[in-house]
């Protein structure tokens, strides 16, 4: 089976095996499957992977549908859906149905499954804010359970599941939604307050959270490509985090660095920046580029395998190091 349009960097390679997974009745069987071809690579929207050869054994693409809404409870809206419903969707049909609390991360590409994998975030929120479990398949025991956030191992891109890859199958993730009243807009983040208040010519705090996904949604789109057009996996490098002392090292001859503090006194620096500084943005190797407008997201210009583009990030983080002694981690998970 080919991936290519399973993948949003549109790299052109094969599945040994294929299934897709509509409906929980289904699991069972693939409990079996799975056993019998010792796992599978479960793939949701395919926005966070970086593909580098076929894929052996069995590959399953996630499908579950439906969403719940409970308003029940005063302290807060819970709302559960399943985990091939597509992320964007999703945070536009809460707002429609007047459930706040998702806004910030509208427009990021991917399934409702692989947001707590990666735990994303944008715009001043990270997911694991709003989550409140996480239902998943463990195929090796044959057991449905429910992982509670804590139990998620959230941090900055990570998660217990990023840490143990094929492990479970997520079904579905519960949030734990603002009733509207309850709800204030998180403008903390300088760009989309910026946004908000050309938007509205009024302050940012002010704004609907509609409002607030239109400002993120006209931010995305100036400066992230469209994955339908481009190929790429968005960010492809994590902001690196470094000590007061290194950050202070490095103000001294980079004055302009762009850093922002973090909670525990370290400092998390702006990958695309150091990129940028480096010259590379707009660039590429072959067919693997730098996108001219963010230089985190690296983008298949046509054609290009997941080695064509690791051979670009390895020159990249090679040129970052030398210049700055800073790694780049990868974002994307390699397969
Ligand atoms: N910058 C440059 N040149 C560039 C890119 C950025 O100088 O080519 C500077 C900007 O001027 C800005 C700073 O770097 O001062 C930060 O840029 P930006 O606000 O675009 O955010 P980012 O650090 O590049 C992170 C996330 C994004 C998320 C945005 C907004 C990571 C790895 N990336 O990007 O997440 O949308 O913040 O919150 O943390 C993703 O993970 O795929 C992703 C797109």
């Amino acid at each position: 089976r080919p991936l290519a349009s399973l993948n949003t960097f549109g790299i052109a390679v094969q599945a040994e095996r294929f299934a897709v997974l509509h409906s929980r009745d289904q699991l069972p069987d693939l409990i079996e499957q799975c056993r019998v071809h010792g796992g599978a690579f479960f793939l949701g929207g395919g926005s966070n992977i970086l593909l580098t050869r076929d894929l052996p054994g069995l590959t399953v693409k996630v499908d579950l549908r439906g969403m719940e809404i409970d308003r029940s409870a005063a302290d807060a809206i819970r709302v559960t859906v399943a985990s091939g419903e597509n992320w964007h969707a999703s945070v536009m049909s809460l707002l429609e149905q007047g459930v706040p609390g998702l806004e910030n991360l509208a427009l990021i590409p991917g399934t409702v499954g692989a947001a707590p994998i990666q735990n994303i975030g944008a715009y001043g929120l990270e997911v694991s804010e709003r989550i409140e479990s996480v239902e998943v398949l463990d195929w090796q025991a044959g057991t449905v359970e429910q992982l509670d956030a804590q139990a998620c191992q959230f941090a900055y891109r990570e998660s217990v599941f990023k840490r143990n890859p094929g492990r479970w199958l997520v079904l579905s993730v519960t949030f734990r939604l603002p009733h509207p009243q309850q709800w204030h807009a998180s403008v903390a983040y300088r760009e989309l307050a910026d946004e908000l208040q050309r938007l509205l010519d009024a302050p940012a705090a002010t704004a609907t959270p509609q409002q607030v996904a239109d400002a993120v949604i006209a931010i995305r789109s100036r400066k992230l490509p469209d994955p339908r057009q481009i190929g790429n996996a968005g960010s492809f490098f994590k902001n690196p985090v470094v000590s007061s002392h290194e950050r202070r090292a490095l103000l001294e001859s980079h004055p302009d660095l762009v850093n922002y503090p973090q909670p525990d006194g370290s400092y998390k620096l702006a990958a695309g920046w150091l990129i940028d500084r480096c010259g590379w943005k707009g660039r590429q190797i072959g067919t693997a580029g730098v996108h001219a407008n963010q230089a985190l997201v690296l983008v298949n210009r046509g054609g290009a395998s997941g080695a064509d583009i690791m051979a670009l990030a390895q020159a990249i983080q090679s040129d970052v190091h030398d210049r700055f002694g800073v790694t780049l981690e990868p974002e994307p998970v390699f397969l």
